[in-house]
């Protein structure tokens, strides 16, 4: 099963993407690519990054009727992305129907995955205000599992979690985890933290990791620590 270092471009245009990416001539790494930079830059940011060789993790988290779900996604099959996701909230027919839609000419797809409850919903909001009363930890898990059951890839979710996802889901549905640190580097706005090489005991398939490579002094070693950490 294929596990991977992703770098979350979190960057807000073109030139400093690019800037970034020059920097990596050897190894080219997989990248998310987030809601602020495709409405900046549109989808031809995500051609650009394609053809210079890395794969794409395209996080734009829909979450619509199934129907203009299936036609959107289907627009971003064209774009060739290796990753998209939707909300597992949208039900399983919104899922459903996104898969129906991401399908390449020669009949491969995307990896779709799921975001089961954000981690920024605490579970008195989840409660009170969504007025889901089971625990915030069981309504990512019972999302996972809609979310398997409607034939999708994974979830994303905190390393912390991939453990019960995989009890709940099977060992090859898909845990793609953000919150991760270097041991010795600074915690910035994540609180529920690992580091690369916990992530990888814990059962992550693939990192997702921003600020300790894109504001390192050297994001090239920082990547490559990352990557030897986590792939062993
Ligand atoms: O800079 P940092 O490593 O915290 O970046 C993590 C990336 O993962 C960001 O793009 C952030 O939006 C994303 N993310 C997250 N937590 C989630 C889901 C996505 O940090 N639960």
């Amino acid at each position: 099963m294929a596990r991977d270092v992703i770098i979350a471009l979190d960057f807000s245009g073109r030139e400093q993407v690019m800037e970034f990416l020059d920097k990596f001539t050897e190894r080219k790494p997989y990248v998310k690519v987030g809601m602020e930079l495709f409405y900046a830059e549109g989808a031809q940011i995500i051609r650009d990054i394609k053809a210079r060789g890395h794969k794409v993790f395209l996080d734009l988290k829909l979450h619509d009727i199934p129907n203009t779900v299936k036609k959107a996604m289907s627009v971003l099959s064209s774009l060739d992305v290796d990753m998209c996701n939707v909300h597992a909230g949208g039900t399983a027919a919104m899922m459903s129907a996104a898969l129906e839609g991401l399908t390449r000419a020669d009949g491969t797809r995307a990896l779709l995955i799921a975001v089961t409850q954000l981690t920024s919903t605490g579970e008195k909001q989840m409660q009170d205000e969504l007025l889901i009363k089971e625990s915030l930890e069981e309504t990512v898990l019972h999302y996972a599992e809609n979310s398997k059951n409607a034939g999708l890839d994974g979830v994303v979710c905190s390393p912390l979690e991939a453990a019960g996802v995989k009890a709940r889901c099977g060992a090859d549905f898909l845990t793609i985890t953000p919150g991760v640190r270097f041991a010795d580097s600074k915690t910035d706005d994540q609180v529920r933290i690992t580091t690369p090489a916990r992530a990888r005991e814990l059962g992550s398939d693939y990192i997702v990791v921003g600020r300790p490579i894109t504001q390192a002094a050297d994001p090239v070693a920082a990547y490559m620590r990352c990557v030897k950490e986590f792939l062993g």
